[in-house]
């Protein structure tokens, strides 16, 4: 039985993805590379350094490693820049109204997410307080697909793989879920790739998939 649900934090519970998106497309735009929305959507979910070899693909060079270290800070300087303006109002719709429902539902609630600025978000949007326990990219060494970061969330929540649902937005973060044992719900772009074992493309349609545990009301 589902006792907790482990949530990606970038495109699911905060629109930060257009963020990332946005200070990717500067350092491209400053280097001279393309860098479309569809290849954005293929950084979803997965680390920095990564996410940095997907920018890096039109370039008519290589880079050294010392280089491609040096982008990634200034686009996390850029980023940090624009996350400095969030506030609890930039939340996902819905996601102050959900966590609280889940809760008082019996569940525990945990962040399952790859971001290093994990932190900051959840402090400058409010949705830290919902949260019983945060896995992010600071306490992992492999990123999504591999599981480890669901499989830490669950066992910071004391909880066992079977216990537990990953909700995530990008392909990588569900078969992270698939490959840890939980059970997958896909949101947003890996909905639209039926990625999930369930579906949805609002939060609120969650509450239906999580109904109160025995007792808890
Ligand atoms: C994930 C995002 O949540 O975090 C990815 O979906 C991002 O796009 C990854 O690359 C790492 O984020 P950060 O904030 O540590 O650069
Ligand atoms: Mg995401």
């Amino acid at each position: 039985m589902i006792r907790a649900i482990l949530f990606d934090l970038d495109g699911v519970l905060v629109d930060t993805d257009t963020l990332h998106y946005q200070a990717w497309k500067e350092l491209a735009d400053r280097l001279g590379i393309s860098f479309t929305q569809e290849q954005g959507n293929r950084c979803r979910g997965i680390s920095r350094m990564d996410s940095l070899e997907i920018v890096l693909e039109g370039a008519s060079r290589s880079y050294t490693q010392e280089e491609k270290e040096t982008f990634a800070r200034e686009k996390n300087a850029r980023y940090q820049q624009l996350l400095s303006a969030l506030t609890p109002d930039h939340a996902a719709p819905g996601a102050h109204a959900l966590l609280p429902e889940l809760r008082r539902r019996g569940y525990r609630l945990a962040l399952a997410s790859g971001s290093k600025n994990a932190g900051l978000i959840l402090e400058r949007t409010g949705l830290g307080q919902w949260l019983d326990a945060v896995a992010d990219g600071n306490l992992i060494t492999r990123s999504k697909p591999d599981p480890e970061v669901f499989l830490t969330a669950a066992g910071l929540l004391g909880m066992s793989p079977h216990q537990c649902a990953a909700v995530d937005d990008a392909l990588a973060g569900v078969q992270a879920g698939r490959a840890a044992g939980m059970l997958t719900v896909g949101f947003g772009d890996a909905a639209l790739h039926q990625a999930g074992d369930y579906n949805v493309q609002a939060l609120e349609q969650l509450l239906p998939l999580f109904p109160p545990l025995e007792g808890s009301l």
